[in-house]
């Protein structure tokens, strides 16, 4: 981790100086392991260098820290966490220096990238869960759950299946945070995307573009977009929409800050 904060020093001092301060800051965090190349892979797909898997971390902490203050509380003051869809503890880590204070749990359906968190990340529960509800939780276990990039691979049917279970596992009054992808993620690629596609987003807010094949990552895992209006309109069958920031989280997602009725 010392390595990567003298590189990030040397690169670009301005843009990255809240990054490398994150890092020195954490000595908890820079003592984890990193995970290897094949295992970073699993998260988006691609290769994703180390230098990138710690940036993205460091800037989700920093959007879910946002986040919680919005609500008027502290990660610090909850009792117990939920990182859902945790992958290999790319956010999680960030979480080292509260390990002991507050309990995290971490679920995912990648069995390989549970077992490496498992190896290697001391400190929470991790667990895989299937495709489909439920997860391996109790009720009202939860005064925080998160989802980084999850809802962005799900279709309209399967949301809201894991909004309900998301639910089920919050305690009353609860925090329940996803991102989506939104209008900007959705600009970016248009060029991509066939018109159909395009006038689908325009007209019903909403679009599962099927562009992962990968030989890794189930079937059921696309790209899906949906703007601000579907998010508040499908989400308040569940909970109470407090918030939906665009580009909330790392400032690429959307993230909808939502509170489990009491
Ligand atoms: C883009 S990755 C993000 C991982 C992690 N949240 C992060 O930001 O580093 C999406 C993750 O969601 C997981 N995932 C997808 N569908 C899921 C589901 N139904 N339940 C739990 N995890 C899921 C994938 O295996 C993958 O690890």
């Amino acid at each position: 981790m010392r390595r990567i904060a003298r590189r990030l020093r040397r690169s670009k001092p301005v843009d990255e100086a809240p990054l490398i301060a994150a890092l020195e800051r954490s000595p908890a965090e820079a003592a984890l392991p990193m995970p290897p190349a094949d295992i970073r892979y699993r998260i988006v797909s691609d290769a994703l260098g180390e230098y990138d898997f710690l940036r993205v971390g460091i800037e989700a902490r920093i959007s879910i820290e946002e986040a919680i203050a919005a609500t008027g509380t502290r990660i610090e003051e909850l009792g117990s966490v939920l990182d859902w869809g945790a992958g290999c503890s790319r956010i999680m880590r960030q979480w080292a220096p509260l390990f002991g204070q507050v309990s995290f749990t971490g679920t995912d359906i990648d069995q390989v990238m549970i077992d490496w968190n498992v190896a290697n990340i001391p400190g929470p529960r991790f667990a895989v869960n299937g495709a489909e509800p439920p997860l391996p939780c109790g009720d009202e276990e939860f005064d925080l759950v998160y989802g980084a990039s999850v809802f962005t691979h799900l279709d309209e049917a399967m949301q809201q299946r894991w909004l309900a279970e998301l639910v089920r596992v919050l305690k009353p009054g609860g925090i329940l945070l996803l991102s989506t992808h939104g209008p900007y993620v959705f600009e970016l690629s248009r060029h991509t995307f066939a018109d159909d596609d395009v006038a689908a987003f325009r007209d019903r807010g909403f679009v599962f573009i099927r562009n992962i094949v990968d030989g890794v990552l189930p079937d059921w895992y696309q790209t899906s977009f949906q703007t601000t209006d579907h998010v508040r309109r499908t989400f308040a069958h569940h909970v109470d929409v407090i918030d939906h920031v665009a580009r909330g989280m790392t400032g690429y997602q959307d993230l909808a800050i939502c509170r489990k009725r009491a």
